[in-house]
């Protein structure tokens, strides 16, 4: 499990717990991270200025998202494909998203989401950026608002699953891996029968 910022009380193991299960086996990575650091003036690396100078929009709803092409995305970097009428029901049960447009083709490049219980605990989902957009800050530009965002609510415990090749994505974003030894736990019982 990662953590980010410093630790001021061990995790409880009902947040240990509190697992969403909604995201697809696939897309969930093997190391989850977490933050219990306090709300902090946040510097971003990239303004929204600057952004839309290179011709980009910060989008904070899913108004106007296309979650067709928002798909598109996800398979792109190898996601599995999901049900668009289902991500939908998922974007309305989100807490807090954002998302970069490139204004010229209107498509989402970059987008990252939590979900949580709005006062304690968050975590964060389907961090992606286009192909074409990875490498330009778009990804840490997201992360950055995204995480202040969640701090400005009082949310303490920020989590999220990592595939081990981006965890060096996370970590200067504050996150850290098994904080005080807390490890992330899924559920995978492999043989449970459908209904
Ligand atoms: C991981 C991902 C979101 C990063 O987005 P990005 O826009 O390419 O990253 P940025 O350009 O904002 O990079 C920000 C910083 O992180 C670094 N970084 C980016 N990807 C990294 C990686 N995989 N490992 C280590 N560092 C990475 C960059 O070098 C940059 O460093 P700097 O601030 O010192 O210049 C993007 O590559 C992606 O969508 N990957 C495929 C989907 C995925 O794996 N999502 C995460 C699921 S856990």
């Amino acid at each position: 499990m990662l953590l980010r910022g410093a630790i001021s009380r061990p995790l409880t193991s009902s947040a240990a717990v509190r697992l969403p299960t909604t995201a697809p086996a696939a897309a969930l990575p093997q190391n989850v991270a977490v933050s219990s650091s306090q709300p902090s003036s946040v510097t971003f690396s990239i303004s929204e200025k600057d952004l839309e100078s290179r011709g980009f929009v910060l989008r904070r709803t899913a108004e106007d998202l296309d979650l067709d092409q928002l798909n598109s995305v996800f398979l792109a970097v190898g996601f599995p494909r999901r049900d668009p009428a289902k991500i939908r029901i998922a974007l309305e049960n989100t807490d807090a998203m954002l998302w970069i447009e490139h204004a010229k083709t209107k498509k989402a490049v970059a987008f990252a989401r939590a979900t949580g219980d709005g006062v304690f605990n968050a975590i964060i989902w389907d961090v992606v950026v286009d192909p074409s957009y990875q490498g330009i800050g778009l990804g840490k530009a997201v992360m950055e608002r995204l995480i202040q965002e969640l701090q400005e609510k009082g949310i303490s415990n920020i989590a999220l699953y990592s595939e081990p090749r981006v965890l060096g994505f996370y970590r200067p974003l504050g996150f850290v891996a098994d904080p005080d030894g807390i490890r992330g736990m899924v559920y995978s019982r492999k043989n449970k029968k459908k209904k």
